[in-house]
């Protein structure tokens, strides 16, 4: 019989009808953050999965699935899978990116810039009928053009990132576990400093780095205190790696300006201090969502899917195999 996949949260139908000439597809019908018992049960009869970060997969989710052989999560991030567990029992995971880099870019730009502009609080004070007369001390932010921008995190995206600051005069500075070759430095005109000083020195700080259980709440009060009181914090990386109690007693005691945050520890949870509070832009998990960029990430997922398994023009040679997990 032909192998089975499982593909766990509607997608784009006329795309995922490409897995339909290799295998028997098993498509979930409603978006769902499925139980650990429903995912093993899909899985169990399963050759392949095309999964996503809504679904957490290890050792227990697979211990039934004896002829699983590829999970192709349809993101950048694969915090939801335990990479380890899944390479010990011989499934290759993939992820897709570089698809999704300019859009994430573009996203973590207008996020860090509506954190600094205000534009969200302005927004809901116009709408709820504040607007009394031009207000010339109103709603006052910080600038983006002659400011310094720190990047943590200087991947793909986090380039991205400094390649727009380019055009827009910052300074830009950034920390990285490795300190990236002199070339790419000045391509994206960012100067290496350490993790202390990226802090104490920026007026904006963006995180785009992996999480792990090593960057697990990175951000801590220790860090926030370390912060300009006039400076924002953006993440478009995962909730995680901030302390979210930490940064709301920043926020209201008026230590840090404003933060913009697209992820959450408990999504779709978000801490309702952080609901409460005026001074950050809240969306929800969205960074890579354009309508061509979640597309195309769909499609790389799909083919990463396909190769994995052995089959089509790039068989056994998926494009974007997640490396060997390292030992800790
Ligand atoms: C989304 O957060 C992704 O990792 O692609
Ligand atoms: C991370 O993988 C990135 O693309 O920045």
């Amino acid at each position: 019989s032909r192998p089975r996949v499982w593909v766990s949260q509607p997608l784009f139908d006329d795309i995922i009808t490409r897995l339909e000439p290799y295998f028997e597809v098993d498509a979930a019908r409603e978006v769902a953050d499925h139980a650990p018992s429903r995912i093993a049960e899909a899985l169990r009869e399963a050759d392949g999965a095309l999964v996503t970060l809504n679904d957490p997969i290890g050792a227990a989710e697979v211990a039934q699935a004896p002829r699983l052989r590829a999970i192709a999560n349809v993101g950048v991030g694969y915090n939801n899978l335990d990479i380890a567990a899944l390479q010990a029992r011989g499934i290759v995971v993939t992820n897709t990116p570089d698809v999704l880099t300019e859009t994430t870019a573009d996203f973590g730009f207008a996020l860090m810039m509506a954190a600094a502009r205000r534009i969200t609080e302005a927004e809901r004070w116009l709408r709820d009928g504040q607007w009394q007369g031009w207000a010339f001390k109103s709603l006052l932010g910080a600038d983006i053009h002659g400011a310094t921008l720190g990047i943590l995190g200087m991947g793909r995206i986090g380039q991205g990132i400094a390649k727009r600051a380019a055009g827009f005069g910052m300074r830009v500075l950034y920390h990285n576990r490795h300190r990236l070759p002199e070339a790419v430095e000045r391509e994206c005109r960012a100067s290496y400093v350490d993790y202390e000083k990226l802090f104490a020195q920026s007026d904006h700080v963006v995180l785009v780095l992996p999480y792990s259980a090593q960057s697990h709440h990175l951000v801590d009060a220790a860090t926030l205190a370390r912060m300009k009181p006039t400076a924002t914090l953006t993440n478009i990386a995962r909730g995680g790696l901030i302390d979210e109690a930490a940064l709301a007693d920043a926020l209201a005691g008026g230590r840090l300006a404003a933060a913009g945050l697209d992820v959450f520890e408990g999504e779709p949870r978000v801490d309702p201090r952080l609901l409460a509070l005026s001074n950050v832009v809240l969306t929800p998990h969205i960074a890579s969502g354009s309508l061509a960029t979640r597309r195309a990430m769909v499609a790389l997922a799909v083919d990463n899917l396909i190769a994995a398994l052995g089959f089509g023009p790039e068989a056994g040679k998926p494009r974007n195999p997640v490396p060997a997990a390292k030992p800790l």
